[in-house]
């Protein structure tokens, strides 16, 4: 089991979405994916139709240090044709947010194990046996929530808006990051490597211009962080298919398809030249931030 969290110091940068569809793309692929909503802004919980709606959710989960069945909501996405129908083998779970704003953050300051309490939810073996991909979507700011998914995860992605604010926010915003929980290895929990993912990109140029910057940090980010290759351009499709609740790889199965493959397959090389029964690769390759700038060396 591969976990990741979607993270940012920003909000509406595409967390939540690049989430959604990564998982239901993984799940389209054949395999078990569990989403928890770690936002208390629930825009994961509602982006897919839930078919089956567990008792409880993320509150449970953090309180109880446990994930049990009454956590886990079952989603199903509105299959239309035998090319819209998720992969039989695939299956997309949700731990849906259900906490007031700032109660488990509350909750959590009061905690002395607040930084491993996801950590320690899903080393549960069921959820190990259960599951293939974790994904856990965060709120755009700083808490002990966000602390506990950085630290329950394998890999960090961060989507970075294509522009010389947002690359230097993004820098500062991950350093911080790091000053703060690096002293967690002291513990024998390691922070794990950030992904940052160019995205929302509408000129090549900015890609190279963020790439850089984030590059030019490198050092200073303590090697931490690399560009992924494959930029997420601004399109529509993303906003329609959140819309519609289907993953964008079905709404677009060449453009946006094409990008959320290579992206997937960056981020779990394993799964490379796997594709969904719909998919329909275009002539051009995806945007790739690296061939532009250079990733971090
Ligand atoms: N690639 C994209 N192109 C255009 N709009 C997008 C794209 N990805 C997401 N959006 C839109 O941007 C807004 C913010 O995205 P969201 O995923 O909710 O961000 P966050 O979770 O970081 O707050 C949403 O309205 C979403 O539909
Ligand atoms: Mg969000």
């Amino acid at each position: 089991m591969i976990v990741f969290a979607t993270v940012s110091t920003k909000g509406g940068v595409g967390k939540t979405t690049l989430t959604a569809n990564l998982g239901a793309l993984l799940a389209d692929l054949g395999m078990r994916v569990l989403m928890i909503d770690a936002d208390v802004q629930p825009s994961l919980t509602r982006y897919f139709p839930i078919a089956r709606r567990a008792p409880h959710g993320l509150t449970r989960m953090i309180t109880q240090g446990t994930i049990g069945e009454d956590c886990i909501s079952t989603i199903a996405l509105p299959e239309r044709s035998p090319a819209q129908a998720l992969n039989p083998d695939g299956r997309l779970d949700l731990i849906a947010a259900d906490a007031p704003e700032g109660s488990l953050q509350n909750w959590l300051a009061t905690r002395i194990d607040r930084a491993v309490r996801i950590k320690l939810a899903l080393r549960n073996p069921q959820i190990n046996e259960r599951y293939d991909v974790v994904l856990i979507d965060t709120q755009g700011a700083v808490g002990h929530l966000q602390d506990a998914a950085v630290l329950a995860s394998d890999i960090l992605i961060s989507p970075v808006s294509p522009d010389i604010l947002s690359a230097r926010e993004f820098t500062s915003g991950t350093q911080e990051l790091l000053d703060r929980l690096e002293p967690s290895s002291a513990l024998g929990i390691t922070v794990p490597a950030m992904r940052a993912a160019i995205y929302r990109l509408e000129h090549t140029n900015d890609s190279r211009t963020i790439a850089k910057v984030i590059r030019e940090k490198f050092v200073s980010l303590r090697g931490r962080v690399s560009v992924l290759s494959t930029a997420v351009p601004h399109a529509v499709a993303y906003r329609k298919a959140a819309t519609a609740q289907v993953p964008v790889h079905w709404l677009d199965p060449s453009r946006a398809g094409s990008t959320m493959h290579a992206l997937l397959w960056e981020l779990i090389p394993s799964l490379d030249g796997c594709c969904a029964a719909n998919f329909e690769p275009v002539a051009e390759a995806p945007v790739d931030a690296a061939a532009c700038a250079g990733v971090a060396p």
